[in-house]
């Protein structure tokens, strides 16, 4: 019993802080396991902004993100697949990324995530 309780106290100090931002200005901050997407994230703690349709296979966009600048050295660049999935999404700028490509990692703790207005 012990044993368990020092696993999910491990696993409490490691968990990442993550704030999603709708373009309307609401905002949801949810705590996330290293390891994880910023779709599976979002998901998981009811951000209603990222859909995740196809379960983080690249293929859909419905998990389109903004990384503010401050924080795109952490998420590194999109791949070649990204890329290519992001022109069919909306209101794509430099700042596009898709949430199900960037795993959360703890150097993130307290990152700011926007989601595009389309993804209401
Ligand atoms: Fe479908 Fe990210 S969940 S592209």
């Amino acid at each position: 019993m012990a044993a368990l309780a020092a696993v999910a106290a491990a696993r409490r100090r490691v968990m990442v802080k993550i704030r999603y931002v709708d373009q309307d200005g609401s905002e949801h901050v949810v705590e996330a396991a290293p390891g994880i997407s910023l779709m599976e994230a979002a998901v998981k703690n009811g951000v209603a902004s990222i859909e995740g349709e196809c379960g983080g296979a690249c293929a859909c966009a419905t998990c389109h993100v903004y990384i503010p600048a401050e924080w795109q050295a952490l998420t590194g660049a999109a791949s070649e697949d990204e890329q290519m999935m992001l022109e069919f999404g909306i209101e794509v700028d430099e700042r596009s990324r898709l949430g199900c490509q960037i795993a959360v990692t703890p150097a993130m703790d307290g990152m700011t995530v926007l989601t595009p207005r389309s993804q209401r």
